[in-house]
């Protein structure tokens, strides 16, 4: 899964920015998906990309998984610009964009195919510090998550 992520960035998206994914971190298997999984996760790590200093200021991208007793979680992080509170509960809404050329899109994208799937989706910030986003992923459970497949497909279509 790292590697079709990894892949699909454009090397001059990177400009010499960091993308770390801790290998130590536990794998999970989780219910959904696999390509709006792959297409969520290129969105987070295109914004934190965009909204990270680039070359020579040290922009780093960190991925890691936690597996607690009810969830599991993917986590990402950057170390760019951040996002004031004012701004932060907007981020979710569909539309809504400080980029000059972004569709707000993305992370529309992100909530619906989290909330597909019956997982959550969190944005937490600090402004010149660092963005956090939370994917809460159910554990599995085969007979329900086989009903929500078919909803995902159908979300997916509306955004695509
Ligand atoms: N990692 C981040 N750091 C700072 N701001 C962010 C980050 N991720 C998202 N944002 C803020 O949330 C907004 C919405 O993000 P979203 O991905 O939905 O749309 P977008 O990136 O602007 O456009 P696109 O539809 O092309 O993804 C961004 O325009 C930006 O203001
Ligand atoms: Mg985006």
């Amino acid at each position: 899964m790292y590697n079709r992520c990894a892949t699909s960035i454009r090397p001059r998206r990177l400009k010499h920015k960091k993308i770390e994914w801790d290998h130590s971190a536990p794998d999970f298997t989780f219910f959904g998906n696999e390509s709006n999984t792959i297409n969520m996760i290129i969105n987070l790590l295109m914004n934190a990309l965009y909204f990270t200093p680039s070359a020579g200021k040290g922009g780093e991208v960190t991925l890691w998984t936690r597996i607690d007793d009810d969830n599991n979680y993917l986590y990402v992080k950057d170390n760019g610009c951040g996002i004031p509170s004012d701004v932060l509960p907007k981020v979710f809404e569909p539309l809504f964009s400080t980029r000059r050329h972004g569709m707000g899109l993305g992370l529309t994208f992100c909530k619906q195919t989290m909330h597909a799937i019956n997982g959550e989706i969190d944005c937490e910030s600090k402004v010149d510090n660092y963005t956090l986003i939370t994917l809460k992923f159910p554990k599995l459970d085969p007979m329900p998550g086989f009903i929500l497949q078919k909803d995902i497909s159908q979300k997916s279509t509306i955004i695509f």
